[in-house]
């Protein structure tokens, strides 16, 4: 039996990924999360997991075989990230979720921090360094509600593209790497099957709700309204890559890892789109 720790398992790339993994014979999979009576994914067993919490990561990591580890986007995440994998076990393979060019940022960077610490934890690890996610709109804690509402897309773009993924392909990636050879010491730039400009993506949505949505471009300063501290600063630097086009870089990497190619856009809401409109 290999036992895999999913933290986010509530999340994006975790719920799909816990389902993917519970799929898999001799797989046993601990479901992460700060409110484990939520999680609810047949043959994954619900499992208190906190970054506020390091009491509970002995539990949470006792006999594991593997760990994906969704970064807390938090300032102390690569100190967090280095106690959690300091009480895992040494032969744990980890597989960290980290951002696309993650290394463009400069050495001094954050969130090469974050992957130092997992370089520096001494187990085998992949990073996953993914565009952005199509699920943002689909989720209620971006996208979902404005665009089921006015319709409005704000985004500070600044004329850039960007190749949004599906976070299901981030999970494929993530579950070939967890649990199968030859991924050990390897970073995987995950990217969408197209670069889509602003008013693109805004069409395509538009096509797929079955209603009007119209993009707007935004300063920086309007997308992080209502932010403050690391999370503002984080932010800001977020849209700064989006506007220098590092999230528009197409790679082929999802077809190289699980053998088909990525999910387009369309496609994503040909599945979202029914809950989205009902
Ligand atoms: N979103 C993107 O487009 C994107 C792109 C590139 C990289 N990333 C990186 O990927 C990581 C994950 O980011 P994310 O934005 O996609 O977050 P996410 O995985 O969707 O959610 C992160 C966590 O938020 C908690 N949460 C709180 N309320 C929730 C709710 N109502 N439903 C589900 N989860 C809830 C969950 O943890 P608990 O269960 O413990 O509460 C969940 O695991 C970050 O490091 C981010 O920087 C994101």
């Amino acid at each position: 039996m290999t036992r895999v720790l999913v933290t986010g398992v509530r999340g994006k790339t975790g719920a799909p990924l816990a389902e993917l993994l519970a799929a898999r014979p001799g797989v046993e999979v601990l479901g992460g999360s700060s409110d484990p009576a939520t999680v609810d994914v047949d043959g994954v067993r619900p499992t208190a997991f906190s970054w506020d919490d390091p009491s509970g990561w002995p539990e949470a990591t006792d006999f594991v075989d593997a760990v994906y580890v969704v970064r807390p986007d938090r300032a102390d995440a690569p100190q967090l990230v280095g106690a959690l994998l300091d009480r895992t076990p040494a032969r744990a393979h980890v597989v960290l979720l980290s951002e696309q060019a993650a290394d463009s940022v400069g050495p001094g960077g954050w969130a090469l921090w974050v992957e130092r610490a997992v370089r520096d934890s001494g187990r085998s690890w992949t990073f996953l360094r993914p565009s952005w996610f199509m699920q943002v709109f689909t989720d209620p804690r971006f996208y979902r509600d404005v665009l089921t509402g006015t319709g409005d897309l704000p985004f500070a773009d600044g004329g850039a593209a960007v190749a949004w993924i599906d976070a299901r392909d981030i999970a494929a990636v993530a579950e070939r790497a967890l649990l199968d050879d030859g991924h050990a010491g390897r970073v995987y730039e995950l990217s969408g099957p197209e670069a889509l400009s602003l008013p693109r993506t805004a069409e395509l949505l538009s096509r797929g709700l079955g209603r009007p949505v119209v993009s707007r471009e935004v300063p920086v300063e309007e997308a992080v309204a209502g932010t403050e501290g690391f999370e503002r600063d984080l932010t800001v630097l977020t849209f700064e890559r989006v506007r220098a086009g590092v999230f528009g870089v197409v790679t082929g990497t999802v077809a190289a890892v699980t053998g088909r190619p990525a999910r387009s856009l369309e496609a994503f809401l040909g599945d979202a789109a029914p809950a989205l409109r009902g």
